[in-house]
């Protein structure tokens, strides 16, 4: 019987660490949207067209590189207001989430377009200082080359612009339970997630 978790936020909200957490808790697959949009963002910078490169994108690319880059989460949440773009999307996205083990998605429309019908639905968010300060950590850790304003400034302007597009804008579906991970560690962040998903969960027989 499939379950499905939607996971949706704003930028560097801290849905992929929650998300990673309650799938290996769950025994759920684990798809980061993101990643969708990002290599289509990657293949612009490379000066394809977004919406060939967003009918043409291949698991195979999710996986070849580092799509977790400044340059490239902009360049992803410029195509991703591009309604083909999303629409190309789509198929993929529900194929994963309809899978038998259950899944787990995270994005910023999952709870409201690809998965209306999930199980359980959660809105991850936190100030954008405390966004922009933990992603600015994750950068500078790998070695990029970042700035805290720079990054602060990146949170502010995808979130602007994923909130204001038209199509699919990021946005609490009406059944989705907001959680705040501002005063939050990860472990209580995570620990929250599992409570609210297990309550929405049929006992196993
Ligand atoms: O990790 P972070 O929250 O910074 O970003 P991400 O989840 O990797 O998403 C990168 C960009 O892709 C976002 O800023 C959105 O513009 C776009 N995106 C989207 O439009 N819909 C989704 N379901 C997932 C991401």
């Amino acid at each position: 019987m499939s379950f499905t978790v939607a996971i949706d936020g704003p930028a560097a909200a801290g849905k992929g660490t929650i998300s990673k957490g309650v799938a290996a808790h769950f025994g759920f697959a684990h798809l980061d949207t993101g990643l969708l949009y990002r290599a289509v963002g990657r293949r612009t910078l490379e000066g394809m067209e977004p919406i060939a490169a967003a009918e043409a994108l291949t698991a195979e690319e999710l996986q070849q590189g580092d799509l977790r880059t400044a340059e490239i989460a902009q360049a992803a949440s410029k195509v991703a207001v591009i309604p083909e773009v999303r629409a190309a999307l789509v198929d993929f996205q529900r194929a994963f989430a309809r899978r038998d083990s259950g899944a787990v998605l995270d994005g910023r429309d999952i709870g409201t377009v690809i998965c209306p019908e999930a199980e359980a639905k959660l809105f991850v968010t936190a100030s954008a200082e405390v966004r922009a300060e933990r992603r600015y950590l994750e950068l500078s850790a790998k070695g990029d080359d970042v700035t805290r304003e720079q990054v602060l400034a990146d949170v502010r302007e995808r979130d602007a612009r994923d909130a204001e597009r038209s199509t699919a804008p990021m946005k609490p579906a009406e059944d989705a339970v907001l959680l705040d991970t501002s005063d939050l560690s990860v472990e209580e962040a995570l620990a929250q997630a599992i409570t609210l998903i297990a309550e929405r969960k049929p006992a196993t027989p």
